[in-house]
């Protein structure tokens, strides 16, 4: 599977041949293994942040689990900020995503516990809080909307003028008119997770396959593995597609069957805050600017991720001039000061969004194949609940029941049986 742009594309170390038939070593001893290919239990299409979660916990369950990726730990949290903001990324239509992302959000503190045991590695979770501010009257008329949203659905925020937020933040511009306190929403440092999640999975016995899934095989009705490009036929009981934006595009998989995730790209920036400078915020400072979402989001180690342009163009990752313009631009009317700052990145990735922005997670039509995508802006939050959703199926052939509503069954057309007189 193979797209110009996929961020996962972009980083491929394609160490192919090596892990092929050597990653499983007693399947790869005899010539007779060697000519059938590797055989696991679960094969995962993808390496991103929800592929390897989803490979972590399948090898924690006691099912021999590969993965196919050429550059394992790439896609879209390469270039994500990390938020974990359930209450500030709330919207109307959203209140069964809210509940998911509130469960993932809780979950954060035991599962950072449990990947850095695992991996050794710090994955920065900061319990920081985040503040949503207004810059003019439409958005604070927005904030507002918002707030009033967030009490309905009671989650903690707390209104503040902007006299408030300047003394929590002093290098908010003058003009703030006002804001919210969401003490509850945090971050993480989405390429340490992804990095941790690699090793977790290779100390898990995770055997990697450094390459494109070229096509999924079907026997008998059911998925039965992969074809890789480096020409490995690998056989699976299971095959989970977490491709992120190109879950949808494996050839091999019926009609029908393929989950409807389509890429939306986001640009951000990265800026460094020198030691002289610091703190120079302490919690992630959001906004709606011109009616784009706008978020700086300061890391301990003196990053500062500025982002996110909402792009519908395809698989195209070019950054442009206009985006980082309009970052800045926006980023330089709610904090000035950042226009100090040594600019040290800039980067665009891949959202798999689906048509109601909610993952699409669990077995499909199609008996062996099971889909973890679709997460939009929500992947680096989804990942604990996600992990463990994708486990509890591919143990027990079905979503736990909190998961169902995320089900790839609710993309599926009712077949509404037509009787002949229907035509007379
Ligand atoms: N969750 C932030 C973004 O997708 O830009």
């Amino acid at each position: 599977m193979r797209a110009s742009g996929d961020p996962s594309a972009t980083e491929a170390g394609n160490a192919a041949g090596g892990n092929a038939a050597g990653g499983n070593t007693e399947a790869g001893n005899t010539a007779a293994a060697d000519r059938r290919g590797p055989s696991y239990d679960v094969l995962v299409v993808g390496g991103g942040i929800i592929g390897l979660v989803t490979a972590w916990r399948a090898a924690l369950a006691g099912l021999r689990t590969a993965v196919a990726d050429p550059g394992p730990g790439g896609g879209a949290a390469r270039v994500a900020a990390g938020m974990l903001a359930a209450v500030t990324e709330l919207h109307y239509g959203e209140q069964m995503l809210l509940g998911l992302n509130l469960a993932s959000a809780a979950r954060y503190p035991e599962f950072t516990a449990e990947l850095e045991a695992a991996s050794g590695r710090d994955i920065g979770f900061r319990a920081c809080g985040t503040l949503a501010v207004a810059l003019d009257s439409d958005d604070r008329a927005h904030l507002r909307e918002l707030h009033a949203l967030q009490e309905r659905s009671g989650l903690a925020s707390q209104w503040l003028s902007g006299r408030e937020c300047r003394r929590l933040e002093p290098m908010l511009a003058p003009g703030v008119r006002g804001g919210l306190r969401v003490d509850g929403d945090h971050q993480v440092d989405p390429r340490r997770l992804a990095t941790a999640l690699l090793t977790a999975c290779e100390r898990a016995g995770v055997v990697f396959h450094r390459t494109f899934c070229e096509r999924l095989e079907v026997a008998r009705g059911r998925a039965s593995g992969a074809l890789l490009a480096d020409g490995t036929a690998v056989s699976a009981g299971q095959v989970v597609l977490a491709a992120g934006s190109l879950s949808g595009k494996l050839a091999g998989v019926p009609e029908g069957v393929a989950p409807p995730v389509r890429p939306v790209k986001g640009q951000v920036v990265r800026l460094t805050v020198p030691r002289a400078f610091a703190p120079f915020l302490s919690r992630t400072v959001r906004a709606v600017v011109r009616g784009q979402d706008l978020y700086l989001v300061p890391r301990e180690n003196g990053e500062l991720v500025v982002g996110a342009t909402s792009e519908e163009m395809g698989w195209d990752t070019t950054v442009t001039a206009g985006g980082v313009y309009e970052l800045l631009r926006d980023a330089h009317e709610l904090v000035p000061g950042i226009t100090e700052l040594p600019l040290t990145e800039t980067l665009a990735g891949l959202r798999p969004a689906t048509p109601d922005n909610a993952p699409v997670l669990g077995p499909t039509t199609l008996p062996g194949l099971l889909v973890a995508t679709g997460h939009h802006r929500n992947g680096v939050l989804l990942t604990p609940v996600t992990g463990d959703a994708m486990a509890h199926a591919l143990i027990t052939g079905e979503l736990p029941e909190w998961a169902r509503p995320f089900a790839p069954s609710r993309f599926t057309a009712p077949t509404v049986p037509v009787r002949e007189e229907q035509y007379a």
